[in-house]
């Protein structure tokens, strides 16, 4: 259960997804200054020192708007990428652990490196995980909450279906459940609420938003795709990975001809050397979305997405 102190910050039970080369500061605090908790993964600043930047930056903005307003915004929440192939994961944990954050998410790997420093200074931690014995782990470790990434999910994806994975982990495990992966609106929202979560993911819809960092072609190639151009791969990543078809063919190549890469490199994907490379096409011209892309009709502003969702999600609430 989320803790009540959080849960009266929020107008909704959502998070802005963290998404590598989308969310920035701008998007980050104008979801918490819309009520709902702003995510971003600490691998989108290039340097420790660009990330410690970010962070003063965005409690100074936050803290404007609790002035401004009277009433504390949602909390911003880092995510580090806790895979071993990432070598900033001790820098960034410090960075973060300055900073004083109240909720941290870890993907892609084991939370429990991280953990206890995170834990010992009053930090909720959620860990994101893609099975039930992924899920069982993370809670012996000591988590506060599991995000659920699910079939359908945008970026690297969970396959499990989401009706099945919440009822399994809600037969052990009483603490924080997060779903990721297919809200395409406050319907699913609300659904997700009545399966037994406490809050949702929403990524790829905050993609197409004004203050999302990701470039104006991508924005309208998700309004203009429908799910049926969402193809999984590991071409790209090493795992399994949910990408839009039209942006393979635009570099290129056969969305149903790819050769499949080795293994996960984080280290790559976060280089800033690496990320200028003409030929680094991946996240930069060949772009992810999930299944929720059949909810992306335009490119509103942070806090116009949220006041809609907020509104589907009210209106399913009445229908309960
Ligand atoms: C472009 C893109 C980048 C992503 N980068 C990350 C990331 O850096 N860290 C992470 O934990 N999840 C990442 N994700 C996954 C999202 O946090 C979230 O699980 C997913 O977007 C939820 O599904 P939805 O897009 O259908 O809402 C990414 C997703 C997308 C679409």
């Amino acid at each position: 259960m989320l803790p009540d102190t959080l849960r009266s910050r929020l107008r909704l039970p959502l998070i802005a997804a963290p998404m590598f080369l989308v969310s920035g500061p701008a998007l980050v605090t104008a979801a918490c200054r819309s009520g709902v908790i702003g995510s971003f993964p600490t691998a989108n600043c290039r340097t420790v020192e660009e990330l410690d930047g970010w962070l003063v930056g965005m409690a100074d903005d936050l803290k404007r708007a609790a002035d401004e307003t009277g009433h504390a915004p949602a909390p911003l929440c880092p995510n580090l990428i806790v895979h071993r192939s990432n070598p900033r994961v001790p820098d960034d944990l410090a960075a973060v652990l300055r900073a004083k954050v109240e909720l941290v998410i870890t993907s892609v790997g084991s939370p429990e490196p991280v953990l206890k420093p995170l834990k010992d200074s009053g930090c909720l931690v959620l860990a994101d995980v893609a099975s039930v014995r992924h899920a069982e782990k993370a809670v012996a470790a000591g988590v506060d909450g599991l995000v659920l990434l699910t079939a359908g999910a945008g970026g690297q994806t969970g396959w499990v279906n989401p009706f099945a994975f919440v009822r399994a982990v809600r037969a052990f495990w009483d603490g924080i459940v997060v779903m990721a992966g297919g809200m395409a609106d406050g319907q699913a929202v609300a659904a997700a609420e009545t399966l037994g979560c406490d809050l949702a993911y929403m990524g790829t819809k905050f993609i197409a938003t004004r203050e999302s960092l990701a470039k104006d072609g991508y924005k309208q190639m998700l309004v203009r795709s429908r799910l049926d151009d969402v193809l999984l791969t590991r071409a790209f990543t090493g795992l399994e990975t949910n990408m839009l078809r039209p942006s393979i063919a635009a570099a290129g190549l056969d969305p149903d001809n790819l050769p499949v890469r080795g293994a996960i490199d984080i280290a790559k994907d976060i280089n800033a050397a690496e990320r200028d490379k003409p030929d680094a096409k991946r996240w930069k011209d060949i772009w992810s979305a999930g299944h929720s892309v059949s909810g992306v009709s335009d490119v509103p502003s942070v806090a116009e997405l949220i006041e809609r969702t907020e509104a589907e999600y009210r209106a399913a609430r009445q229908g309960v």
